[in-house]
């Protein structure tokens, strides 16, 4: 089956299992899958059960898509996403994305956690994405042009909304929640960073990094779906901090910041 026959299939099959219509997809990242306890549930799809669907590998993520509501807002939040490093095809790791797209989504909302570098910046801050830098060495638009996806080469200008922005900026200072903006550089992983890549990260104008995100959002982009983007920074990049970097530290910051990361998402979504 190619790409176009496999969305059909599972957007099909999951027609099936619920009437609900989003407007909003969301995309929850390590340790900050316990957003959904803040939505009223309509249905639950665990990975294993909707056709073409992979289950995610890796600890702290479970694999569930989920359709619901928070106050007005109809959503449908993927809870455990894949990422490239896990050896998955950049086809598979942006196959729920595009599905969310093909059940007729508007705006897609990623959230992901990552390192930070930026002057300032300290393990348990938000940084809204501005634009991002792709060092992941491939692109899941390679290949020949699915069209009814979008086209050949989409633009790349404003891959992160601006008016999306304005209003989780205004949201986030509303809640005092300390945040920052910036370019977020995407990198296969899974391996941390070394000190000099993180410099080269920062000379290139960056402020944080991670291991995700940038698949989805040049999959969103080139459907044209408005993104909004916003990083955990769960630690301080390699090289900025003394410490060894392990996938510990990265989830239990995740975890402390859970519930301020809540009350942005859950405010965000009624207001976009
Ligand atoms: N580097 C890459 N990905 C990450 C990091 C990091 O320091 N923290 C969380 N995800």
């Amino acid at each position: 089956m190619n790409v176009i026959q496999k969305l059909t299939e599972t957007v099909n099959f999951i027609k099936t299992k619920t009437k609900s219509k989003p407007r909003i997809g969301i995309i929850l990242g390590s340790g900050l899958g316990h957003f959904v306890q803040h939505m009223q549930v309509e249905c639950t799809l665990p990975f294993n059960e909707i056709p073409n669907f992979i289950p995610p590998t890796v600890e702290g993520h479970s694999g569930n898509l989920i359709f619901g509501k928070i106050g007005n807002a109809e959503l449908v939040v993927l809870q455990g996403r894949l990422h490239y490093y896990e050896g998955h095809t950049m086809e598979t790791v942006v196959f729920p994305a595009r599905t969310m797209a093909l059940l007729g989504i508007e705006i897609l909302v990623v959230t992901n956690s990552a390192g930070g570098y930026g002057d300032g910046m300290n393990a348990g801050d938000f940084m809204l994405i501005e634009d991002h830098i792709n060092m992941m060495g491939t692109n899941p638009l390679m290949g020949p042009n699915i069209k009814e996806l979008g086209p050949r080469f989409p633009d790349m200008t404003e891959a992160y909304d601006r008016k999306l922005i304005e209003i989780a900026e205004r949201i986030l200072r509303a809640q005092k929640t300390f945040s920052h903006k910036g370019i977020y550089v995407g990198v296969t992983g899974p391996t941390y960073e070394t000190p000099s890549e993180i410099k080269m990260f920062k000379a290139l104008g960056g402020k944080a990094v991670g291991m995700s995100t940038v698949p989805e959002v040049i999959a969103a982009n080139h459907l044209g779906i408005r993104v909004a983007a916003i990083s955990c920074i769960t630690n301080l990049a390699a090289g900025i901090s003394k410490e060894k970097l392990t996938h510990v530290e990265v989830t239990e910051t995740a975890k402390k910041v859970e519930q301020k990361f809540c009350n942005f998402l859950t405010e965000f979504v009624v207001k976009i």
